[in-house]
C-alpha cells in the first residue's frame, strides 16, 4: 500500500495518508452492495464493538439496501494472566438476536482473539446466521482463524489511526487513515511493527 503525503492541517504525528477518505468510501459502496444482494429481502441485525468500529459501522449501513438494526456491544480486555484472549462485556446487546441474521462489524481484526471470543458468545444465543463484516484486515499477527465474509482492506502490520482508530483515545475523527511519523513510534514502541 503506498503512503500518500498528509493532508494540510493534519496532526503533526501523521506522516502520511494510507487509504484516503475516497477509497475508503468507494470500498464500503462496494462491501453495501455485496451484503445487500447477500440479505436480500431479510432483516439484518448489525453488531459493533465500541468505540472504533461506530465509523464504519455508520457507512456502512447507509451503503445497504436492506432492512437494518443496529446493536452495541462493549468490553474491557482481561490482564494476560486473568484470561488469556479472554474479554469481559461490559455493555451487552439491547436486541435478542436468537433466529436473527446477525453482522457483526468491526473496524480492524489483529490477532482475531477478541472476534474470536465475542462470536462465540452471539453463537450461543443461536442467532439464524452470524457474519463478520471488516474493514481492516491486519492478519501478519491472527492467532484465531476467523470466517470473514466481507473484508474492505488487508493491510501491513502498520499502527495506524483515524477513521475510529485512535492514538490513546485522540484522532478518531480524522476520515482518512494515516501513519505515524517514526518519532511517534520510536516513543511508543511501536518502531518495528
Ligand atoms: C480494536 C478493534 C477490535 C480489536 C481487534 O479495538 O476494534 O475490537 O482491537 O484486536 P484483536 O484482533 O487483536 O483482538 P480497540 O481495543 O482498539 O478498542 P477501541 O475500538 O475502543 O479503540
Amino acid at each position: 500500500m503506498r503512503v500518500e503525503p498528509a493532508p494540510p492541517g493534519a496532526p503533526d504525528e501523521i506522516a502520511g495518508v494510507l487509504l484516503d477518505r475516497e477509497r475508503i468510501r468507494a470500498r464500503i459502496a462496494e462491501l453495501g452492495a455485496a451484503i445487500s444482494e447477500d440479505y436480500a429481502g431479510r432483516e439484518i441485525i448489525l453488531i459493533t464493538v465500541l468505540r472504533g468500529g461506530v465509523f464504519f459501522l455508520a457507512d456502512l449501513c447507509r451503503a445497504i439496501d436492506a432492512e437494518v438494526r443496529l446493536d452495541f456491544m462493549a468490553i474491557s480486555s482481561y490482564g494476560p494472566s486473568e484470561h488469556p484472549g479472554g474479554v469481559r462485556i461490559t455493555k451487552d446487546l439491547d436486541e435478542d438476536i436468537e433466529g436473527a441474521h446477525v453482522l457483526v462489524v468491526e473496524d480492524i481484526i489483529d490477532t482475531g482473539l477478541t472476534l474470536n471470543y465475542l462470536l462465540g458468545i452471539l453463537r450461543a444465543r443461536r442467532p439464524a446466521s452470524l457474519e463478520v463484516a471488516v474493514l481492516l484486515d491486519r492478519d501478519q499477527r491472527r492467532i484465531a482463524d476467523l470466517p470473514i465474509a466481507y473484508r474492505g482492506f488487508r493491510m501491513p502490520d502498520t499502527f495506524v489511526v483515524g477513521y475510529g482508530l485512535d492514538l490513546e483515545g485522540r484522532m478518531r475523527n480524522l476520515d482518512y487513515l494515516g501513519v505515524l511519523s517514526d518519532e511517534v513510534l520510536d516513543d511508543l514502541g511501536l518502531a518495528n511493527r
